[in-house]
């Protein structure tokens, strides 16, 4: 091993070095904190000056990090924040954990992943370990990235490292955050993935050592690719089922009864978030560069995407099974964030149901007690007490946030679409489930 790879591991082990997260958002704020718990001294850099001076102030904007546990970090000096990626000169290590969206066409966006590397390598010097963390398909960290550090002289695996660690995260999962999840991480060579693995292992719980970054990247996409094809097969049973006039929250539960061979997915309003709907394109995108289509993942995206339309039909249906036109109707959305318990409207079908509805003539209201405002696709709204589902003329439960009242609202509401099966085991003629 080199003299940078012992000065390194010498500086982590004993938690001298100095660690740099670029991308201070759901995923890069937490772990900020782990490393900052650790002992680490932490510097966040992030392109925007009020996430920056928030950090600063020690008032947390990410819900899984609260403000108790942030401010006494940065009052003992042990986080900091800043947008002058100047600041690298000082650092030893960099987890980059910046957006990766996809582009109109269904593209990887690689835009942010691109610039902060640019930034990076302007003030990079020898012994520096980077891991990118954000999700992305497999050969970005050797392919895209590597070229931008390396040089003759400046050899990975020798004078720095490079690695690809999957962010897991589960906003709004009290029992998984990012400590207790374990951690897969592999390198460009061995030298790499033992100083990732040291690097994590002195933070997190559980660390996985894998063979190569593009182990690494496949195992989120694997992840993710396996939810997002399973809650498709769930909602194509629910299609199935509507026809047939069978209850498919009823089969999933007897089914999930076996106790080997069988995993409960369940179907909804559509795929929403910042991961479920998204990373499986990166799969596919690169897949179709090696003449492979990827067709599970083509399929359960259209089925998924219909999720959305198939919802507002059932409105429509509701309402006119009560003599009522949707065009003109007030229906009001409980929920709109893309699961229970969190702020997030990322990727939210709620966005797609609201869009449709107003498309089709309704006067559409809102409430969610973690979300307020809307302000993402052309959506511009307030939220309403959810008191105010008692004037609508059909209420659709989108987000079954376990915050609602669903007693009052069985007792109060004219007319229920469920989505989620947030009224289980509730009896009545104004139910109408997915
Ligand atoms: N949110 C999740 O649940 C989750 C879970 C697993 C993986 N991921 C992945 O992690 C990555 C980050 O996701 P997130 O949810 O934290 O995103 P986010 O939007 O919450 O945070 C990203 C941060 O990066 C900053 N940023 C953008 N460009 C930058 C640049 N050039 N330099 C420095 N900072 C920059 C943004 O201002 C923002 O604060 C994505 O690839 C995502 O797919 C997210």
């Amino acid at each position: 091993m080199t003299s940078s790879f012992d000065d390194l591991q010498k500086k982590i082990e004993t938690r001298q070095a100095r660690v740099g997260v670029v991308g201070l958002g759901y995923v890069g704020l937490p772990l900020v904190v782990e490393f900052a718990h650790a002992g680490f001294s932490v510097t966040g850099i992030d392109v925007l000056q009020g996430k920056v001076d928030s950090i600063n102030r020690g008032e947390s904007y990410v819900q899984d990090v609260p403000t108790s546990v942030l401010k006494p970090l940065v009052e003992a000096g042990k986080v900091r924040a800043c947008t002058d990626f100047g600041v690298v000169s000082e650092l030893d290590t960099i987890n980059i954990c910046v957006p990766t969206p996809l582009r109109k066409t269904k593209d990887p966006d690689m835009s942010y992943i691109v610039s902060s590397c640019q930034e990076i390598a302007k003030y990079f010097h020898p012994g520096m370990l980077v891991i990118l963390e954000s999700t992305t398909y497999p050969g970005t960290t050797d392919e895209l990235m590597l070229p931008m550090f390396e040089r003759p002289d400046f050899k990975v695996g020798e004078d720095f490292f490079l690695c690809f660690s999957p962010e897991r995260v589960d906003p709004g999962n009290a029992k998984y955050q990012t400590k207790n999840i374990p951690k897969v991480v592999g390198g460009i060579t061995p030298a790499c993935t033992k100083l990732g693995a040291a690097f994590y292992q002195q933070a997190l719980d559980t660390v996985v050592p894998v063979g190569s970054t593009r182990v690494a990247e496949m195992v989120k996409l694997l992840e993710n690719t396996f939810r997002m094809i399973n809650i498709g097969l769930a909602n194509e049973i629910a299609l199935m089922c509507d026809r047939m006039g069978i209850n498919v929250w009823e089969v999933i539960d007897a089914a999930a009864t076996k106790p080997f061979g069988f995993m409960p997915f369940y179907p909804g309003p559509g795929l929403g978030g910042h991961c479920i709907p998204i990373d499986p394109f990166y799969l596919s995108w690169k897949t179709k560069q090696s003449g492979i289509e990827a067709r599970f993942i083509e399929l359960a995206g259209y089925i998924n995407g219909q999720m959305p339309h198939f919802v507002v039909d059932k409105i429509q249906n509701a309402l006119n099974d009560h003599s009522k036109p949707l065009k003109g109707s007030h229906v009001h959305v409980m929920g709109v964030a893309y699961k229970r318990d969190i702020d997030d409207v990322r990727e939210s079908p709620a966005l797609d149901i609201i869009h449709l509805l107003g498309r089709r003539g309704a006067k559409v209201t809102y409430s969610d007690p973690w979300v307020p405002k809307i302000n993402a696709d052309g959506i511009v709204m307030e939220a309403v007490e959810p008191s105010s589902a008692v004037a609508a003329d059909c209420v659709v439960i989108v987000t079954d946030h376990p915050g609602f009242d669903y007693t009052g609202l069985v007792k109060s509401a004219k007319l229920i679409v469920d989505t989620r099966n947030a009224l289980k085991g509730v009896e009545s003629d104004k139910i109408v489930r997915l």
